[in-house]
């Protein structure tokens, strides 16, 4: 009945250590509808879901070594994890690895012994979910495509989207924020700019400055990006960033004047590293200045009402005591859009350079 339009049983990987426990839910789920496959450890689930794209994770929390919550937060760090469902497995009388299993982005959970009927149901439910996912996952790819284009046609920023999510996620962490605020942080970071596709090239390369009917249609970019992403209601929070991400905290940004508390906080969280990171980075105007000078200006602009000041001080104390955390680990996993768009344009983007 849950087999897809080709006919295909949906894949359930069942992540559990006691032999027992993946029998029992074997048992339960009916082979008619479901594949059921199994993974007596962390670790071996960690190595086996990229290679069994399993529809739905059943994950048991308590395992020796890498347990429910390692691997859960593991899947979550990997692009193309980051919406596949995973139910957590508690047991009855541990309402916190409910709560710890939803802060590193469990989808659902069931209570052990569970009911055969309430696991069949749920699993289900899930299933559903991963398959409209599936259909949603083509059309985000369509906007950070899109997105990269932004960024590459501009030349001038190098990485700029993947520390701005990056820095942006650091400092979502470091305010204590849950997963679904760090994550529209991670994708603020690639399409906060996405608007400036409708930008004129006139207007968008201009080299030198602006005039006023020129700024006047510069400044429809955050708009024109939120439109653009607003139809995803996946893309909520992540809207919020993109249509705010010109405010100042003194009232005095674009496009709506907004001020203080009244800036969404993702979107301050956001104006900090992106200006930060303007600052640190060479452009064709200017050398990247070194960390104490940017410092010296976050505060100093800080103090002019630009941005949120408890924001500022906390990325500062960072930046002071632990600023090997604002560089982009080595192995961290690139976004798919990102390679994707590298290895269709890399030819486009050599000659561009080259001239
Ligand atoms: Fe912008």
């Amino acid at each position: 009945m849950n087999a897809n339009s080709s006919g295909s049983l949906a894949r359930i990987l069942v992540v559990d250590d006691m032999a027992t426990n993946r029998a029992l839910i074997r048992a339960v789920l009916d082979p008619r509808e479901f594949e059921v496959l199994e993974a007596d450890s962390g670790e071996t689930a960690l190595t086996r879901i990229p290679i069994l794209r399993p529809d739905v994770v059943l994950l048991d929390v308590l395992m020796p070594n890498t347990d429910g919550i390692d691997v859960c937060r593991r899947l979550r760090e990997q692009e193309e994890f980051r919406l596949l469902p995973i139910i957590m497995l508690t047991s009855l009388g541990s309402p916190d690895d409910v709560v710890r299993g939803m802060e590193v982005g469990a989808t659902d959970y069931i209570t052990k012994p569970f009911n055969a009927v309430e696991l069949t149901a749920r699993v289900r439910a899930a299933v559903e979910k991963k398959r409209l996912t599936d259909r949603l996952d083509d059309t985000e790819s369509v906007l950070f495509a899109l997105a990269r284009v932004v960024e590459a046609k501009d030349g001038t920023t190098g990485d700029h989207c993947d520390r701005l999510s990056h820095l942006s996620v650091v400092l979502g962490e470091a305010l204590g924020l849950p997963f679904d605020d760090l994550e529209a942080l991670r994708r603020g970071g690639i399409l906060h700019d996405i608007g400036k596709v409708a930008i004129p090239d006139a207007v968008l390369l201009k080299k030198g400055k602006l005039d006023d009917a020129e700024w006047a249609v510069m400044r429809q970019h955050p708009s024109i990006g939120a439109y653009l992403c607003s139809a995803l209601r996946t893309m909520r929070r992540t809207v919020d960033i993109i249509r705010y991400h010109h405010e100042k905290w003194n009232g005095s940004g674009y496009p709506s004047g907004l001020a203080g508390n009244d800036i969404p906080q993702l979107a301050r969280i956001f104006q900090v590293v992106d200006i930060f990171d303007a600052l640190s980075s060479e452009r064709p105007y200017k050398p990247a200045l070194p960390r104490e000078e940017v410092a010296r200006i976050l505060r100093e602009e800080t103090a002019r009402g630009f941005w949120d000041p408890d924001i500022v001080s906390i990325f500062l104390d960072i930046l002071e005591n632990d600023p090997a955390r604002l560089d982009i680990p080595a192995n961290a996993v690139r976004g798919r859009d990102a390679d994707l768009f590298r290895n269709l344009t890399g030819d486009v983007m050599e000659w561009r350079d080259r001239r």
